[in-house]
């Protein structure tokens, strides 16, 4: 179907409202820029509003006696097990302090200690309190407030209610538009020189994890459809810590923030033996890829094979509803008192730590394309993010996208376009079936028997379909999203940062490298050359 053309009048299109959006958004709008919100849900939908912890910053003025911005880049680097793009990690970790200022400086109001500086608490792989909260635990919430509260005098259009199907290209390739299906599956394009990717992650991949329902990889799968390049997909974080609500656990469970341990929570098995005890010397507080894996192994090797869940007793906290009143309400909505007995909890999918290849200023290789926030693949995260780096990167990053956008513009390098669009036809495989092998061959403990599973799968249950509904733009990313990251965890044979493969349990160092993942001319995503990638080209 040809599409009708809207003009959107914008110089730069934003897809997603969470903290890396509505960031680069503002700022734009400070730089002059007319910009446009798209997102596919109601503005507060993404995952931002979920963050619990809080945002990992080392501030000039009040921090630890001994840590300093090069203590969070080591952490960061070792979180990320080799593969963090160490450039990428010192601009992203040193521009978190002005991040910070400004989020403050638009309204978000961090929780603030006895002596009057903000309250600082500590998660795994920190070696210092550095992470900034509000609301005790709901930081993302505070965050996403105040930022929404920033574009409310309309100067910053929002478009609920819309998904992002393609991006709009020149007979060159370079981005110009977006073309978008309302609820109803009424398509339009909106034409502008600069579209920003921040849809967030892709936690719907399993049946079983901490994001919204909105987080189907649609930005991810959009980015190679034009042309982009992906890495380092098959890392997916799983948080070790989601609160157990029974057997067989669907869509979004309410997360038990890691600032819990932070506070001197342990974990527990049934028995009341420590699960951290001897795996790693920072113990509980071990980085999140070590202690999901500890606590996956532990209940693998538990007598029978049984237990599906371990427990975390946080008894020993002090006022634990006042600190973290958005855990202890999920808790107690469960049944469960934490200040008396420990919290069911269990692994699941938490953070994409790849995506679409950019650099830090939101470039993409395509041009007119840009990705900020959990949908992009700066080199941060590595092999494993470091708890609260999250929305660190979608506060820095996200500025700097808007700041690229308008030098681009002023440089003339971007492209406008009038025309139409089709409607892409893409495989889309069924959601269930999908989620159901993800979570059982493709989580935590992978091998190339069960990876290969997954793809016998997906040839049985997927079928080529016009993407005219918004259901089917995110089950056919969802689809192109399982395969690139089975491609890429089966020919990783290894185990390093949160690719845990049992039949490659050790680390490989000539592994050392990321894999490059792009479509080749039939859509179907095929890692790069190995060579190729080591010569910096995909
Ligand atoms: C948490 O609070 O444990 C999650 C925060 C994060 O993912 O960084």
């Amino acid at each position: 179907m040809s599409t009708p053309l809207w003009e959107a009048g914008a110089d730069l299109v934003v897809v997603g409202t969470g903290v890396a959006g509505l960031t680069a958004a503002l700022r734009a709008r400070e730089l002059g820029l007319r910009v446009l919100v798209v997102t596919k849900g109601e503005q507060p939908d993404g995952n931002t509003r979920w963050a619990q912890g809080g945002v990992a910053v080392v501030l000039p003025d009040q921090h630890d006696e001994g840590d300093s911005v090069d203590a969070h880049v080591r952490d960061t680097l070792t979180a990320g097990a080799g593969l963090c793009d160490e450039d990428a990690v010192a601009a992203i970790i040193a521009g978190g302090p002005a991040a910070v200022t400004r989020l403050r400086e638009r309204g978000a109001v961090f929780d603030a200690a006895a002596d009057g500086l903000l309250a600082r608490t500590r998660e795994g792989g920190h070696s210092a309190f550095r992470v900034v909260h509000a609301g005790g635990d709901a930081t993302g919430a505070e965050v996403e407030r105040a930022l929404l509260a920033a574009t409310a005098d309309g100067r910053v259009p929002v478009l609920e209610r819309h998904v992002a199907v393609d991006a709009v290209r020149t007979p060159l390739g370079q981005v110009c538009g977006l073309l978008v299906l309302d609820a109803d599956g009424v398509p339009g394009v909106l034409t502008a020189p600069a579209v920003l990717l921040a849809t967030g992650g892709l936690g719907q991949l399993y049946q079983a994890t901490s994001n919204p329902e909105v987080a189907t990889g649609d930005g991810l799968a959009l980015a190679l459809r034009a042309g982009a390049v992906a890495a380092d997909v098959e890392f997916v974080q799983f948080h070790p810590t989601v609160l157990y609500t029974g057997r067989g656990a669907r869509g979004r469970c309410p997360l038990v923030t890691e600032a819990v341990r932070g506070e001197g929570a342990v974990l527990v098995d049934a028995t009341g033996a420590r699960v951290m005890r001897g795996v790693h010397p920072l113990a509980d507080l071990a980085p999140r890829d070590v202690v999901a894996a500890a606590i996956t192994r532990h209940l693998a090797d538990a007598p029978g094979g049984v237990d599906d869940h371990v427990f975390l007793d946080a008894t020993g906290i002090p006022d634990f509803a006042r600190r973290f009143p958005t855990v202890f309400a999920a808790c107690v909505a469960a049944g469960v008192d934490p200040a008396v007995r420990p919290i069911p909890v269990a692994p699941a999918a938490h953070f994409a730590c790849g995506g679409v290849v950019s650099d830090v200023d939101g470039r993409t290789g395509v041009t007119g394309l840009y990705a900020a926030g959990e949908v992009a693949r700066t080199g941060l995260h590595g092999a494993n993010r470091l708890a609260s780096n999250s929305l660190l990167e979608g506060l820095v990053v996200g500025t700097r996208a808007a700041e690229a956008v308008a030098a681009d513009l002023a440089l003339g390098v971007l492209a406008r376009c009038q025309g139409t669009a089709e409607l892409p036809t893409a495989p889309v495989a069924d959601r269930d079936s999908l989620q159901r092998v993800m979570s059982r061959y493709a989580a935590i403990g992978r091998d190339a028997e069960g990876l290969a599973v997954v793809g016998s799968v997906l040839d049985l249950s997927t079928a080529d379909r016009e993407l005219d509904s918004p259901r089917l733009v995110e089950d056919a990313a969802l689809t192109l999203a399982a395969r690139a990251l089975i491609a890429a965890a089966a020919r990783r044979t290894e185990s390093r940062g949160c690719h845990v493969r049992t039949d490659h349990p050790a680390r490989d160092d000539a592994w050392r490298r990321g894999q490059v993942v792009r479509l080749n001319p039939s859509g179907q995503p095929v890692l790069a050359d190995p060579a190729a990638v080591s010569r910096g080209v995909a």
